[in-house]
């Protein structure tokens, strides 16, 4: 019954599309693509139920939508359908090799190949062009996350960037979409926190579960997070980084990163106490670094700590009068100390030595005077 109706749709299609256009559709030679006008494919493809099957059995619908086509950054150039399809300037068109859509899909994207060789170079180094390689059909390829036919500004609004991942990332979209970052680019389209691809690249994804990407994390997050300008905005300390390499985590993720990068760490970076995906503010009651939460989060690695130990360690603080004043008091003690310590002890050894030098030089029984 399908079958009847494709064969019909076609008789029908094919004797209009004579009948309106003859001469270059006719042509045995096949005419120069460069000159077959977009309304000769259209006068076809614009009808909604055209229609075919694949040999693997999937039907691919062959409609295109003209005025979505014509809006789309390739459209609005007057680019031509047989720029892409140069193989098509005829009907019957060339037999189809792939056997489903998603096969179609790995077929075609190549075509974007001839006018963006730079990206197209790109994404070959992305892990989803690795995964594609290794056989994980799923992994995105241009059409997937750009479309075929209806491209517009990817930059444009930017919270777009995250409903593209979306696609097939969907369970880590939701967790970004309550974070702090994300409810922020949601919510209000704020500019300044980080969609996806700020942390993760666009065209050149690199695999996130090496060594190499967590030792080099705290660095990534402190584009931002040391960034005075942006922090200002709202009113967030902009010692994150200082304060993290200060301390034991830090000092040692910093040391690995400089001398072996791709070594891996127990130490805790930024994401194993803020979280990932769902990075919440500070003061939010379900962050992992809020007080009651705390404890928890220092366990995952510390499974013997007990209640009072985050209280022992100073977090992203220096210590002041006001904040950890017993720290503050002992380091002003020391700094004050030490000095005096050794001051005094050079003191006396100096005066100790000018005593003996005097003494010698003092004629002998003049004491005695
Ligand atoms: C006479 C009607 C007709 C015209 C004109 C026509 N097509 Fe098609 N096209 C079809 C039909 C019907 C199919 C479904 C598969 C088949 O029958 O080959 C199809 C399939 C396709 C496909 C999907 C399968 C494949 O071969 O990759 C593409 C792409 C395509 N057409 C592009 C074009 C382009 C580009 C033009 C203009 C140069 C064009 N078509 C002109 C009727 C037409
Ligand atoms: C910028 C390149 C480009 C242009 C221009 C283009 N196509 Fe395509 N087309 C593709 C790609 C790539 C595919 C593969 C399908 C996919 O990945 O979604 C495709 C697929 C198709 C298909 C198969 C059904 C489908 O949508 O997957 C048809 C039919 C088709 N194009 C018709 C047209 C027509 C008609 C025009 C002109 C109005 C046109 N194309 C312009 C790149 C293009
Ligand atoms: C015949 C040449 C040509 C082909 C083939 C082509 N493009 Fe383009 N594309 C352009 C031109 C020209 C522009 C507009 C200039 C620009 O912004 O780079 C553009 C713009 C774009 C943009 C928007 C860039 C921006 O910054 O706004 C995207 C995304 C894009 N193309 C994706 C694709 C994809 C995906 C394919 C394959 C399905 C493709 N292009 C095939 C020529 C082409
Ligand atoms: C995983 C999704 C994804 C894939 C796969 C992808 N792109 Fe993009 N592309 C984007 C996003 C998102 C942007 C916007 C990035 C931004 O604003 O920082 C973009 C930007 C672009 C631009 C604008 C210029 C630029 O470099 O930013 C072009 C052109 C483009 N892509 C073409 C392609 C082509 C060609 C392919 C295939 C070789 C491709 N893209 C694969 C998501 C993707
Ligand atoms: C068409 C589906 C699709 C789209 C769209 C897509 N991805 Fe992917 N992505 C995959 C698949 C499939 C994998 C392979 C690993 C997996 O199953 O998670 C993958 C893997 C990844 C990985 C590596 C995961 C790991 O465990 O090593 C990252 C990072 C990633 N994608 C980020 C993105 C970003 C950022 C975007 C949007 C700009 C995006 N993806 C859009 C399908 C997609
Ligand atoms: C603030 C930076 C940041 C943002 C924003 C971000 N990611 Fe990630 N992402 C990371 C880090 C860091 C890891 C590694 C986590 C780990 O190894 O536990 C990661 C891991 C991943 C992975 C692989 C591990 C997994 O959990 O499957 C995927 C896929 C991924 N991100 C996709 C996305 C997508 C899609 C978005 C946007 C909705 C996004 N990321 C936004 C930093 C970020
Ligand atoms: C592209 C810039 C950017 C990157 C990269 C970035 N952030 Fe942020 N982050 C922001 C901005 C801007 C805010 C403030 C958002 C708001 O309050 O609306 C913020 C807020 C936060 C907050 C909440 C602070 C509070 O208490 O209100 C935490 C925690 C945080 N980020 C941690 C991280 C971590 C950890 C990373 C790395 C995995 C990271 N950020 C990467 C820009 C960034
Ligand atoms: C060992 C756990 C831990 C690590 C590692 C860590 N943080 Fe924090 N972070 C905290 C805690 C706890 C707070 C809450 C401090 C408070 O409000 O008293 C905090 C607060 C913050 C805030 C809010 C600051 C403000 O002004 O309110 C930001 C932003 C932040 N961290 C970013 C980072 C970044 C970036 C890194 C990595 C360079 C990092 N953190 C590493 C535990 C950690
Ligand atoms: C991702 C794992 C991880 C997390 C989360 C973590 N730490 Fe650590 N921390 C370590 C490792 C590993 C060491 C080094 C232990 C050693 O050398 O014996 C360390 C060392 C320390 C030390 C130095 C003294 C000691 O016990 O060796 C203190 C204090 C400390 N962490 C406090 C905290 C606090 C407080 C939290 C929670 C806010 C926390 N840590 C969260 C992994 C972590």
């Amino acid at each position: 019954m399908h079958l009847c109706r494709f064969h019909f749709l076609i008789a029908l299609l094919c004797a209009a599309a004579l009948a309106i256009l003859g001469a270059p559709l006719a042509n045995a030679q096949g005419p120069n693509p460069a000159q077959v006008e977009n309304k000769t494919c259209l006068a076809c493809h614009a009808n909604r139920d055209l229609a075919m099957k694949l040999p693997g059995g999937e039907t691919l619908s062959v409609y295109t939508d003209e005025a979505q086509f014509n809006a789309s950054v390739h459209g609005k150039r007057g680019q031509r359908c047989t720029t892409c399809h140069a193989n098509i300037t005829a009907y019957p068109h060339p037999a189809v090799t792939a056997r489903d859509r998603r096969d179609y899909a790995l077929q075609m994207y190549t075509v974007c190949r001839q006018c963006h060789e730079k990206v197209y170079q790109q994404a070959i180094d992305s892990i989803h062009s690795k995964d594609i390689a290794a056989g994980n059909r799923n992994a995105a390829v241009c059409t997937d996350c750009h479309t075929a036919h209806y491209t517009t500004d990817p930059h444009n609004p930017r919270s777009k960037i995250p409903q593209t991942c979306r696609q097939c990332h969907s369970t880590i979209f939701d967790q970004y979409k309550s974070s702090v970052h994300g409810a922020a680019l949601l919510d209000q389209s704020n500019p300044d926190v980080p969609t996806c691809v700020e942390c993760h690249g666009v065209h050149q994804i690199a695999d996130p579960t090496t060594n190499a990407f967590r030792l080099k994390s705290p660095e990534l997050c402190a584009t931002c997070h040391t960034d005075r300008a942006k922090m200002k905005k709202y009113n967030l300390s902009t010692n994150v980084l200082n304060t993290y390499v200060a301390d034991f985590h830090g000092s040692t993720v910093e040391l690995f990163e400089k001398q072996s990068p791709d070594a891996p760490t127990n130490k805790a970076v930024c994401y194993d106490c803020h979280g990932v995906h769902d990075i919440r503010s500070a003061k939010d009651p379900k962050s992992s670094v809020v007080k009651e939460n705390l404890l928890k989060t220092c366990q995952q690695c510390h499974p013997d700590a007990t209640t009072d130990f985050p209280s022992s360690w100073m977090s992203h603080y220096d210590a002041s009068p006001t904040k950890y004043p017993a720290v503050y008091y002992i380091n002003l003690f020391y700094t004050i100390l030490i000095p005096v310590v050794i001051g005094g002890m050079l003191a006396f050894v100096l005066l100790d030595a000018a005593r003996r030098i005097l003494n010698r030089f003092q004629k002998p029984g003049s004491h005695s005077r």
